[in-house]
């Protein structure tokens, strides 16, 4: 019921994430995981049943009843491995599952409308043709830059780049399999497209990227796999490339997703944060920390939204909902008594310390 369960919500919601979950009670490898012993599958088809039943309710108490019950019971060493080895373990996840596992993302021609020309504003559904490497007609000055973050295998730059011939699109993951799986796509073009291995959490995106240059971030399902320790960082690594006035849009997993409250017994790393079965993170987000993230590093939050999905498993009789989190920021334009895009951001806390100086 599980795998059945999970392949039809892979299909709806763009991404695998209840597939995986699903996967992992038959495939949980045990390799440094210690302890963490492979659940008995009675056991989890209950925890499968209540979360469905929790979520439906959508009763915030019940479900951090629910969610209370799961205690992180990984050590401290199990849980740095997993830090040390999370290019590895998403290297191996694209080794088994090649360029099958995400779907392309044709829902940003809807969502973006910043990314698309008026044709396609117009008609999001309007089909669009392949890219044929060398014909692009722009230079990076006149182009409109994309930079998509944990790109995976282009399952966001393909699409776009089909729905606006005038983008250029910088397309960046940790796992060199991933980038090469993106390189290796018939319609990458080195004069349209660069892709390159960064781990955004520990790696200067300027490497590749030049400062200030960038139009338009994506980040899909990306920050929920990274240590939440880390999340300031990241965002700081994209408020460099910007353009001054250039705008983020963050797709990710909302709290109390589905499958979040469907995680076995000992998969909890901390407070909404797991490890599946094949040793990827996850981490769920509420509006209020996306908010509080995004300002203190100096990004307008424009749009910040749980988006849900209810998905009917006619056969089972089940209503399941997922639920993801979809947060859009720019940063300021600059003004012309302020010239440079770092001006603006510390502004306030140069005004505080000439304050405190002066006094
Ligand atoms: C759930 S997949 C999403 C892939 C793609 N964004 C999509 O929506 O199809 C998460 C991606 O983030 C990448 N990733 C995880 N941590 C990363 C990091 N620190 N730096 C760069 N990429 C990372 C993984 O390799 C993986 O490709």
């Amino acid at each position: 019921m599980i795998q059945e369960q999970a392949k039809e919500l892979k299909g709806d919601g763009g991404d695998a994430d209840l597939a995986d979950v699903a996967k992992s009670y038959s495939t949980l490898r045990t390799k440094g995981t210690g302890k963490r012993k492979k659940p008995d599958p009675s056991k989890e088809k209950d925890r499968v049943l209540t979360a469905v039943k929790v979520a439906m309710l959508g009763d915030e108490s019940l479900i951090e009843e629910h969610l209370a019950k799961e205690v992180v019971s990984i050590s401290l060493e199990e849980q740095a491995r997993l830090e040390e080895e999370a290019r590895k373990n998403w290297d191996i996840f694209y080794k088994e599952r090649t360029v099958n596992f995400f779907k392309d993302r044709h829902w940003l021609r809807r969502e973006l409308p910043e990314l698309m020309p008026p044709a396609v504003r117009a008609d999001p559904s309007q089909h669009c043709q392949p890219h044929v490497p060398g014909t692009f007609k722009y230079t990076l000055d006149d182009a409109l830059v994309h930079l998509e973050v944990g790109c995976g295998v282009g399952n966001t730059i393909f699409p776009c780049m089909r729905a606006n011939p005038r983008l250029f699109c910088y397309a960046t993951d940790f796992s060199p399999r991933a980038v090469e799986f993106v390189k290796g796509n018939a319609e990458y073009d080195t004069a349209r497209c660069k892709a390159f291995v960064c781990d955004i959490a520990n790696e200067d995106l300027r490497a590749n990227v030049p400062e200030g240059s960038v139009d338009f971030i994506t980040m899909l399902f990306v920050l929920s796999a990274i240590h939440p320790d880390k999340f300031r960082e990241v965002c700081r690594n994209l408020y460099r490339t910007l353009k001054p006035g250039g705008v983020v849009f963050f797709r990710d997993y909302g709290r109390y997703d589905l499958a979040q409250l469907r995680f076995p017994q000992g998969h909890k790393l901390a407070d909404n944060f797991y490890v599946r079965g094949d040793q990827t993170r996850s981490y769920y987000f509420s509006e209020a920390e996306m908010t509080a993230m995004f300002e203190a590093e100096g990004f307008v939050v424009d749009e910040n939204r749980f988006v849900k999905k209810t998905v009917v498993n006619h056969k089972r009789g089940l209503t399941m909902q997922r639920i993801w989190i979809q947060v859009r920021t720019h940063i300021a334009p600059v003004l012309p008594w302020m010239p440079s895009g770092w001006l603006l951001r510390h502004s306030l806390s140069l005004s505080l310390l000439f304050c405190r100086s002066v006094v």
